[in-house]
This record gives structure tokens, sequence and C-alpha cells, in this order.
């Protein structure tokens, strides 16, 4: 499947309003992947957006899941109460649910998605053989050596390999409660070796890669092809809202990784909520995110999150085909630079 790509490029899966339909197709038509990302959603609105891709596009895409984790007996009451002191609105009641995790997964059986990843843990075994039977690639994401011996286990067809330098959500099997990283932080190059040396799956890099020269570094430690997020976010195919466009453009907030806004570590641009909050947060996941939606969704860039990755500041914003035809473009160029550098043998 990522053999057959004209070009190593995957827009990633983002939640929240970011992946539309028309950046899919976007993405799909310049030769790379797009991913929907089925996460939050219901299980309607997904059926609705794979129809709406399907109407605009003939090229493979993919379908992200969120994969439910235990409930949590971490105190959230008191955190509730932390956030109801600092916001102008009315925290939600934080619950436990599962994301529709069954029905989205059926759906997309139903609905023969070409390929289908998962992130906060893995699909069973049995699962991935009925996505296998029902024609579809599966991808799960893993941030260290052990999740991917993990996912090669249960009989995934190719790994992403998130870096901690990656924006949005990490994809982490289990939170420790302890670290935001849910353990120890790997990097998306020593991730990607470090997984490479375990398992012998077909590899997808993601985490701050912005630039083809990016792409180009990746492909050369032995990935397929780079998963970019935050690239894509100030495409105008995506959803991204209009204040998360703004302090991406602004580019003078740094990055940092926080369970504040939802209770699962995740990485964005560093404003009061999240200084206020991140030695606070329980390791609730979905919990915070239930209890903190009505404050993010103030629409204030000081109360919502904001997800980046580490090198937001050198995105350079375009239409989502122009970001792939260049990345493709620089690729080129970099490996041109490189093969200078590396005299042959
Ligand atoms: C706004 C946003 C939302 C995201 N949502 C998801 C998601 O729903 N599922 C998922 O697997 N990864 C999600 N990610 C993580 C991406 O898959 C990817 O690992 C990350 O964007 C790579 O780092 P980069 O943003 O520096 O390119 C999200 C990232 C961002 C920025």
């Amino acid at each position: 499947m990522f053999d057959r790509l004209e070009v190593p490029v995957i827009a990633a899966p983002m939640a929240g309003g970011a992946s539309t339909p028309e950046l899919v197709a976007e993405v799909g038509r310049a030769g790379g992947l797009g991913f929907l990302a089925a996460g939050y959603q219901s299980v309607e609105a997904v059926a609705e957006q794979v129809g709406a891709t399907t109407a605009l596009t003939d090229r493979p895409f993919g379908v992200n899941l969120f994969v439910p984790g235990p409930r949590s007996t971490a105190d959230v009451k008191g955190y509730r109460e932390r956030v109801r002191e600092q916001s102008p609105t009315e925290p939600g009641e934080p619950r436990w649910d599962d994301d529709s995790y069954d029905a989205k997964l059926e759906l997309l059986m139903a609905l023969r998605v070409p390929v289908v990843s998962f992130t906060f843990g893995l699909p069973t075994a049995a699962d991935v053989d009925r996505l296998h039977a029902a024609g579809a690639t599966v991808v799960a994401t893993v941030t260290t050596p052990r999740e991917a011996e993990q996912a090669d286990r249960i009989g995934a067809d190719a790994l992403c390999v998130q870096g901690s330098d990656a924006g949005g959500h990490r994809g982490t099997f289990a939170d420790d409660g302890v670290s935001p990283g849910g353990g120890e932080l790997f990097g998306v190059l020593a991730a990607l070796r470090l997984v490479r040396d375990r398992v012998n799956l077909p590899l997808i890099a993601a985490g701050g890669l912005v630039h083809g020269a990016d792409v180009a570094a990746v492909i050369t430690a032995g990935a397929v092809a780079a998963q970019l997020g935050t690239a894509f976010l100030p495409t105008p195919e995506a959803g991204t809202s209009p204040a998360h466009r703004q302090a991406l453009a602004e580019g003078t907030r740094r990055t940092a990784l926080t369970r504040a806004f939802s209770g699962r570590p995740a990485r964005g641009l560093v404003n009061r909520f999240l200084t206020e909050n991140a030695d606070h947060a329980p390791a609730a996941y979905p919990e915070v995110h239930h209890l903190t939606k009505p404050v993010r969704a103030t629409g204030d860039p000081e109360l919502m999150s904001l997800w980046a990755g580490q090198t937001y500041p050198l995105v350079r914003p375009a239409p989502a085909a122009e970001v792939v035809a260049r990345l493709l473009a620089e690729a080129r160029q970099a490996l041109s630079v490189a093969n200078t550098r590396i005299p042959p043998g």
C-alpha cells in the first residue's frame, strides 16, 4: 500500500475538526495519502465524512480510530473545581466513554475504507483479521520499541512511529500517570531507528516533519513515508479554527507536552490554561476531555488547546496540494545535496 504512493507524504488524521474530506482529497490528488479522524465524532458524522471523501476522490484514503482505555481512578473532581475557578464558563461533567469504538470499526469495515489506523492502543488480533477480510490495510500508532513489538504481534500491516516532537495527542498505549509523556520520550529519529531494530514492518514516521528535507531524512532512516499534521493545519482545506490558525501564524509561543486539556499527554502551544494546569491535571482520559470541553469551546486562545508540533514556526501556509508538491521538490533537492556530502564507495 505505502510502496505504491506517488509521493511518500501522509496528511495525519487530526481530530477536533482539522481533518476534512477536502484536505484528504487534495492530498490524494497530489499523490500523497490523506486521513480522516474519527475520534470525538459521532458514528453518523464519520459516515458522512467518509461519504463526502469518496464523492470527492477515487484515491485511497485512511480513517483513524481512538482505541478506548480503562476508566480512571484519579481525582477528577478536584481538577474540575480548579478549572471552574479559572474559566468564564461551567466545565463539563467528567465521564468515561469508548468513543463508539465498536460501531465505528463496524462502519469502516462496511464502507470498505482502504486504510484504518489506530491510536491510544491496539485493536485485537481478531479485529485486525476482520479488517483484512474487509480489504483494509491496518496501521498502528506506536511511540516506543515495546509498543511496536506489541503491534507486530496483533498483525498490523504498518506502524506509524510517532516521536515526542509531534503535535497533538501522543499515541501511547497507557499513560503512566507520572510523566506527561507516559514514560521515556523518543524524538522521531530515535523512535524510528529503535523500532526498525525490533520489527520488520513498513514504518511511517511522524513528529515535527515540515520540510521536504525532513521527509528525505526519515525515508533515509528507513521509513516508507512521512506523516505530517501541523504542516497541514494552515491549509485552506483544513478545518482548523481561526484562533488556532492565528496562534500558529504568530509563531511566538513555545510548545509543551501536557495532559491539562484532555487527561492524556499532547503537545500544544503554551497558553494560560496550559501553564496554570499542567502540573495538576490527572491522567484521566476521556474524563478530563469532557470536563474541559465547554472551556475549550469558548475559542479563547488562552483557554483552548492549540495543538502544534515542535517545528511549527517553520510551517509555510499554502493549499494542501502545493504543500505536497513542495515537499517532494524539497526532498529531491535535499537528497541531491546529501549525495554530494556522502562520497560514493
Ligand atoms: C490538531 C492535531 C490533531 C491530531 N489528532 C490526531 C488523531 O485524531 N489521531 C491520531 O492518530 N493522531 C492525531 N494527531 C497526531 C498526528 O497523527 C501526528 O502524529 C502529528 O501531527 C505529527 O507531528 P506534527 O504535527 O509535528 O507533524 C493530531 C495532531 C494534531 C496537530
